[in-house]
């Protein structure tokens, strides 16, 4: 029988995607934050994979946006923020969360990006685990505060503490990062 994985696609997203990936009511809030990301995204300055089989359509995402160099990331090079990584519940623990990270990491290194930081919430220590796993390590203490404009335009606030976790994605040309 054929593994369920290898019946994924992972592809660039599309700008039809963006009522998928509100995921129905879930995620209708981020409406405008998805907007502005494809926005990126066609601008050059994200990456935006979408997984998807032909029976189940959408089942995951990751987003890759590069920064420039920040003194609370990296202060000498571009570096690379994942955010909105998610699988479906369903299609949990497949393997396809570990692929999805691999496509980011290759398409950092693709860039020459040597570093691919994320903000893993304190509340879901079982991500932490999972990031471990796949090579990344806490860096430091994030309070998680940020404000969006909903769908219906107000004004959102929300705090989820974090640890943001790094790793490094191109070894030969990174030198080490002071904290
Ligand atoms: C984290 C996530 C993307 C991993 O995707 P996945 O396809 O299940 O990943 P894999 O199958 O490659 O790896 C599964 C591992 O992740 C772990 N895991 C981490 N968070 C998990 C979660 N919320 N639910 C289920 N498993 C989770 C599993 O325990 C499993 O560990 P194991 O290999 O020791 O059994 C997915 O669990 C998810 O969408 N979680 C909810 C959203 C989320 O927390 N995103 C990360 C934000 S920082």
């Amino acid at each position: 029988m054929q593994n369920w994985l290898d019946t994924v696609e992972i592809r660039l997203m599309r700008e039809t995607d963006l009522p998928s990936i509100e995921w129905g009511e879930e995620y209708i809030r981020y409406r405008k934050v998805y907007r502005d990301v494809y926005r990126n995204f066609l601008a050059g300055r994200s990456i935006l994979w979408i997984a998807e089989t032909e029976k189940d359509g959408i089942v995951g995402q990751v987003f890759l946006t590069q920064k420039n160099p920040h003194e609370l990331f990296d202060p000498e090079h571009p570096y690379m923020l994942l955010s909105s990584f998610r699988v479906k519940p369903a299609f949990r623990n497949l393997g396809l969360g570990t692929l999805l990270l691999k496509a980011c990491e290759i398409a950092a290194g693709d860039r020459g990006i040597q570093r691919i930081f994320l903000n893993c919430a304190r509340s879901n220590q079982r991500s932490r685990a999972f990031y471990e796993r796949n090579g990344y390590s806490v860096f430091r203490d994030d309070p998680g505060r940020w404000s969006y404009i909903d769908h219906l335009g107000q004004l959102r606030e929300e705090i989820d503490p974090a640890w943001t976790m790094v790793k490094v994605v191109n070894q030969q040309e990174s030198e080490p990062l002071e904290e």
